[in-house]
């Protein structure tokens, strides 16, 4: 595998890979990888004939201070796994590789307000350091296809719109959220959480697979009250929200009927530990 810390060696090197008409594959991550990174991986190496993966954690999109000093960094770890998997080229650039000019200013990109709910309401600024870091990364690499995993659907909704919007030649392909035996979503931050709780943990998929049962037999505002009332029974975990939304534009839905793709989508604390999850209710 090349790896490469600066802009410069990765153009040279994918610059030999466009020469031979082959095809480029870009996973971007933050590193820490797990299952969940590499199916993205593994999908992009079957898709292409050459498969950029990149590790940098955007301080620009934390926004909170803790949060990005404890984001786990395990670089010689996940050199060794991406090197099992396959991968032809590491990206790793440090902080004034990627932002010579010091850190750049918050964006409001027109992804048709799709920023502004949910994720983008309890972490201002997250999407716009978001679509910042991607839309450099694009620049530098110019991939054909990048791969987003589902387990971040709203990032993923977002990304597909940018892409859109601005009109960048890249194909977005989503690829399904991995888990744990217990349902689990895989998330860097998982290697965070104490025991107790990470047993806890397990709540997020347990009221995400409920409301996939419950759909359509109970209302949706009864469901939400439940889901309400399982969290102020835990003991460690915090429920920030969980909400019922239109796939594609996000907007709450009150009635099962008014739309005929409905994800659920939820965000809780368990300790210090902020995890999010979703699952596709119909579609
Ligand atoms: P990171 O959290 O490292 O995730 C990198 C990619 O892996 C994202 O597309 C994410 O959705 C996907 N992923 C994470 N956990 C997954 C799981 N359990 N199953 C499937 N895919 C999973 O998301 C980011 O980094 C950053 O915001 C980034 C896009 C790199 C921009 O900085």
């Amino acid at each position: 595998m090349l790896k490469y810390k600066t802009v410069k060696e990765v153009q040279a090197a994918l610059k030999a890979v466009r020469e031979k008409k082959q095809t480029i594959g870009f996973v971007p991550t933050m590193g820490a990888l797990h299952e969940g990174h590499l199916a993205l991986v593994k999908e992009a190496m079957e898709d292409n004939d050459f498969v950029v993966v990149s590790i940098f954690v955007n301080p620009i999109q934390f926004n909170n201070k803790v949060d990005l000093e404890k984001y786990p960094r395990v670089i010689e770890q996940d050199i060794k796994l991406l090197e099992e998997v396959g991968c032809d080229l590491l990206f790793y650039p440090e902080f004034e590789e990627m932002y010579p000019d010091g850190e750049p200013p918050e964006v409001d990109y027109n992804v048709n307000g799709l920023d502004k709910v949910l994720e983008g309401a309890f972490r201002p600024g997250h999407f716009s350091g978001v679509i910042t870091v991607v839309k450099r990364l694009f620049e530098i690499i110019a991939p054909d296809r990048a791969y987003f995993g589902m387990k971040d659907y709203q990032q993923l909704l977002i990304i597909n719109t940018f892409v859109k919007n601005y009109n960048i030649p890249v194909e977005i392909v989503p690829v399904p959220t991995e888990r744990e035996e217990d349902g689990l979503a895989l998330s860097s931050r998982n290697r965070l959480l104490k025991p107790e709780h990470r047993r806890e943990a397990t709540l997020l998929y347990e009221v995400l697979k409920r409301a996939k049962i419950r759909s359509g037999f109970q209302t949706v505002e009864d469901l939400k009250r439940d889901v309400v009332r399982k969290f102020k029974k835990a003991k460690y975990a915090e429920l920030e929200y969980f909400e019922l939304v239109d796939l594609y534009t996000l907007k709450p839905i009150v009635t099962w009927v008014q739309s005929s793709h409905v994800i659920a989508l939820i965000a809780a604390k368990v300790g210090d530990v902020r995890l999010i999850d979703n699952m596709i209710i119909y579609m």
